[in-house]
């Protein structure tokens, strides 16, 4: 173990989900290593990516999984839960099926996670307002009806993307 390690207090998986195309893999890219990319391809199979979070006097090492929202591409469903306490869970501001789609979402995650997983629901692409399908109050109404934290960000312009995942990890602990 290097000295980060030794040096952690925690560390605990959390796991990124959500149709293809909602903005997963560029959220994480901009919150590991501020990195974005227009032209960025399909994930497939998983990735998975670190940070060191400091949460009061403790020190966190969250590791992040991010699989495929397609389908075809995904790594085996219960492996990718295993042992996760924290979810983020996407959809596109700009396409209504991707917000369908999270309640289709939410039932894997209970289906396969662990029964107290800390879920936050975030509408990505948020910079995109112009061709919005689905409004705030949506997500928001969404979200306390299911009792799940959310908040819209934007992998682009760098919104709240450093909250919606401090956010996942203070809550857990
Ligand atoms: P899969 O790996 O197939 O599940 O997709 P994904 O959810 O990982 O999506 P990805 O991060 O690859 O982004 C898909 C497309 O959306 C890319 O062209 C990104 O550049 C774009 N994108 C991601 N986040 C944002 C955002 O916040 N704003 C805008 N305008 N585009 C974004
Ligand atoms: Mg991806």
């Amino acid at each position: 173990a290097d000295s980060i390690d030794e040096e952690c207090d925690y560390l605990f998986k959390a796991v990124l989900i959500g149709d293809s195309g909602v903005g997963k893999s560029n959220l994480l890219s901009r919150f590991s290593k501020d990195e974005f990319r227009l032209d960025s391809k399909p994930t497939i199979g998983v990735e998975f990516a670190y940070r060191n979070i400091k949460v009061g006097d403790k020190l966190i090492k969250a590791q992040i999984w991010d699989t495929a929202g397609q389908e075809r591409f995904r790594a085996i469903t219960s492996s990718y839960y295993r042992g996760a306490l924290g979810a983020i869970l996407v959809y596109d501001i700009t396409r209504k099926l991707s917000f369908e789609n999270v309640s289709k979402w939410l039932w894997e995650l209970r289906e396969y996670g662990n029964s107290d997983m800390v879920i936050v629901l975030a509408g990505n692409k948020s910079d995109l307002s112009h061709s919005r399908e689905v409004t705030e109050e949506e997500g928001k109404i969404f979200a306390e009806t299911e009792g799940l934290c959310f908040m819209e960000t934007s992998a682009l312009e760098n919104v709240n993307v450093e909250r919606v995942f401090l956010d996942m990890i203070s809550k857990i602990h």
